[in-house]
């Protein structure tokens, strides 16, 4: 697998067209990847809604990672700069993430997701059960899904997040936050998006008692 040059300019034209090839076909991979995790996401929403009418997805968004990010994030880890300890160390190339209405919501799709025979768990971390020290609340998972591709199968990683709206909103927010401080969130702010946590975790609760007062527990 080529390693990328420290200076492209150096490259020769046909060199370089390999080059983006070798890119262009690695990237797509992981877009089919997605789109299998997508496809399967949104045929269980559309279950959802014929068969129970309910719906536990309320959002769904997806996207791979610019190939910018991903040179920037190996060159951060000291990895080599190739294609292959790209594909060996970073997990999260491709990432979708579902926004559920109700905390057993993110659990249930998770679990219809998972027991599918096609996709295998690389990895679980619940940040549900166990938040971020920040207040981060997610369900995370790496998962395989084979694509079927002219030269053969092809396991693609797929990170899926799950989680519920207050979470997300809290997520979001959060993420400005750390972005607009470069990391380096003052004391009080971090306090504040601590607490803020909590509230979001104190409405995920009453609007999941809420929803099961009107339609039972195992709605
Ligand atoms: P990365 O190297 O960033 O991928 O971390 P990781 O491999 O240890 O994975 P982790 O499960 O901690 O986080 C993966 C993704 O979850 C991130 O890329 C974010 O999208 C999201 N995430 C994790 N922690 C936080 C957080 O504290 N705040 C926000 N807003 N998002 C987070
Ligand atoms: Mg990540």
């Amino acid at each position: 697998m080529t390693e990328l040059p420290a200076d492209p300019a150096s490259l020769s034209p046909q060199e370089m067209r390999r080059l983006q090839q070798e890119l262009q076909r690695f990237m797509l991979g992981y877009e089919f990847g997605l789109r299998e995790i997508e496809t399967k996401i949104s045929i269980l929403s559309d279950e959802f809604r014929h068969m129970h009418d309910y719906n536990p997805i309320e959002h769904v968004s997806s996207r791979v990672k610019s190939a910018e990010s991903l040179f920037s994030k190996i060159t951060r880890k000291k990895l080599p700069r190739d294609l292959d300890a790209i594909r060996e160390h970073v997990r999260d190339v491709a990432g979708v993430r579902v926004t559920c209405s109700f905390v057993q919501d993110a659990y249930r799709i998770f679990d219809l997701l998972t027991q599918q025979e096609d996709v295998t768990v690389i990895e679980v971390k619940d940040y549900i059960e166990s938040p971020k020290p920040n207040g981060y609340k997610s369900l995370h998972a790496i998962v395989e899904v084979p694509v079927f591709l002219s030269t053969g199968r092809q396991d693609v990683p797929v990170e899926v997040q799950l989680r519920t709206i207050a979470m997300d909103f809290w997520a979001s927010l959060e993420h400005k936050i750390h972005y607009k401080y470069d990391g380096r969130v003052p004391a009080d702010l971090v306090g504040q998006l601590r607490d803020a946590a909590d509230t979001a975790q104190a409405l995920d609760d009453r609007m999941q008692a809420l929803h099961q007062e009107l339609h039972g527990p195992h709605r």
